[in-house]
This record gives structure tokens, sequence and C-alpha cells, in this order.
């Protein structure tokens, strides 16, 4: 006679098994939401995180290009409409693209626009104020409330070689992104104070091949090396990087010269 007790018990054993295997499995797949990935340098963290298996979410305005993105990656992406500019929407929309994702271990804010004030217009000016500042910390808040939430987390926020120097040229975008680098090193200095394991990383291009950058300043990095570049410091966890890195060098040199003459050369 078969005892079913003992079958039953058997197959609860190997039901909880795989319930624990695949949550360790589930565990073990990193995931990471990419804002401002329809373009650039976003479009190609996308290529290169995915390929180093990471499942993404993709935030941007171009739900499209963001589509195009997914199917072309391997395994499984999600895609969330997001104008960082309407800050308490796109707060909601990344809270709910985490949701669906059932966590993420890392959120990469990238999105940024830089636009040439030749004219001084106040319309410019807010719109750089809007993405790279508002926008960026609007999102900021919510992925540290989540990674404070689960006890750890990754903050990579795209910042610019421009935060060092004073720029003639465009004089809001460099401030704007002075805002990102210190409001990172602060965020830094409070997880390190509450000895939290969260990792912030700031990195700073100087010029890499985008729709963002026109015609050809020196020493602009194709966007798949200055890419690689950044893989490797959020592989390692770092608290910053210069892609690439000889602009470290003159970042260094900014703080030797006099601002108004250095800003007269940006
Ligand atoms: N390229 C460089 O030389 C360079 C140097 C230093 C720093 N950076 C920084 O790197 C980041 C990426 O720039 P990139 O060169 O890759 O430029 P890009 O190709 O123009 O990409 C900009 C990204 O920002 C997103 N974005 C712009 N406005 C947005 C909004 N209102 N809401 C949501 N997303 C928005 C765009 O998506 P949608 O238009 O689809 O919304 C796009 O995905 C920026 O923060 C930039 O400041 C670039």
């Amino acid at each position: 006679m078969t005892d079913y007790s003992v079958a039953a018990s058997h197959f609860d054993a190997i039901w909880l098994h795989y319930a624990q295997m695949s949550r360790l499995l589930e565990r073990a797949v990193q995931k990471a939401i990419i804002v401002g990935a329809s373009s650039g340098i976003g479009w190609e963290l996308a290529i290169q995180l995915a390929d180093a298996g990471y499942q993404l979410g993709l935030m941007a305005r171009r739900e499209d290009r963001l589509h195009e993105l997914a199917e072309k990656l391997p395994g499984t992406h999600w895609v969330q409409y997001a104008d960082v500019t309407m800050c308490e929407d796109s707060q909601q929309h990344l809270q709910d693209l985490i949701e669906r994702m059932n966590g993420v271990d890392m959120v990469v804010l990238n999105s940024g626009v830089g636009i040439l004030e030749g004219r001084l217009e106040w319309d410019n000016q807010r719109t750089m104020i809007d993405v790279n500042v508002r926008g960026f910390c609007a999102l900021a808040v919510v992925a540290m409330q989540h990674f404070e939430n689960v006890g750890t987390g990754h903050l990579v926020g795209i910042s610019s070689l421009a935060a060092h120097v004073s720029g003639a040229s465009m004089p809001t975008y460099h401030a704007s992104k002075a805002f990102v680098t210190s409001y990172l090193n602060g965020l830094r200095g409070r997880v390190e104070r509450r000895k939290a394991p969260i990792t912030i990383t700031v990195v700073e291009p100087g010029f890499v091949r985008t729709p963002m950058v026109l015609g050809s300043p020196p020493w602009m990095a194709s966007v798949d090396r200055a890419v690689q570049q950044m893989m490797t410091a959020i592989v390692r966890k770092k608290a910053h990087v210069f892609i690439t890195r000889r602009w470290r060098l003159v970042a260094w040199m900014a703080y030797l010269m006099p601002t108004t003459w250095l800003a007269k050369r940006f």
C-alpha cells in the first residue's frame, strides 16, 4: 500500500528546496535602473550592464527608444516613461518601476542636459536646473529611501568634469554639475556616518562622443571606452571616477588656476 503522507512530505521538502533555490537565484541576479537610458552614455551603459548579466529598468521620456533598446539586450528588462522635470510624477514612476522589478540593487542617475548660453535665457537655464538638479535630487531621494529600507544598494550619479570649473559658455550647466558632485559627496558622508552598506559613486566624464556634444573637443572618448571605465568603477564600488582618467589632471590643475581666467576658456 502506498504511504501518501510520506510522499506528500517528500513533495513538501522538494518544493521548499525549489522555493529557497529560486529565491537565492533571484537574489544573485543583479538588478539596475538607468534613468536616461534612451541615448548616449545611458544607452551604452545598458548594453554593457546587460552583457554583464544585469536585469535592467530603463527610464527616459523617449519610450520608443527604450523599447528598441530593451529588445536588443539579452535577458529580461523593464521600460518606464519618466520626464524628470515633473519631479513628483517621476518619483512615482521610479517607485512603480522598483516594485515591478521586485527591488533593485543599483540606480544610475544619468539624465542630463547641457545648453549653450550664447544668449542668457531663463527657459534654457530652467531646463538645465530642472533636469540636472531638481530631477536628479527627486530621484536620488527615492533611490536612497529604497536602499535604506532594504539595508543595501548602490547609487551612481553622472556628474561632469564641469563640476570643477566654472564655464563661460554654459554657466548654468557647470553650476548644476557642481551641485550634483557636492550632493552625492554629502550623501556618501551621510551613509558612512550611519555605517549603512550603501555605495555612492560619482562619475565625472570629460568629453564623451554622444548627441550632447557638438563638434570635436579635445580628449573626446568614444562612448564605448567611456562606459567600459564606468563599468570598472561600478564593479569596484568606487566613490569617484574621472572618465577618461586623464581628466583628473585637468581637475587637479583647475584648482591651481585663477577661476575667471579658466572660466573664459570653458
Ligand atoms: N557627453 C559628454 O561629453 C558628457 C560629459 C560630462 C557629463 N555628461 C553627462 O552624462 C549624462 C548623459 O549625457 P549624454 O552625453 O549621454 O547625453 P544624451 O545622449 O543627450 O543623453 C541624455 C539622456 O538624458 C535624458 N533626459 C534628458 N532630459 C530628460 C528629462 N526631462 N527626463 C528624463 N530624461 C531626460 C535623455 O532621455 P530622453 O530625451 O529620452 O528623455 C537621454 O537619455 C548627462 O548627465 C551629461 O550631463 C556627458
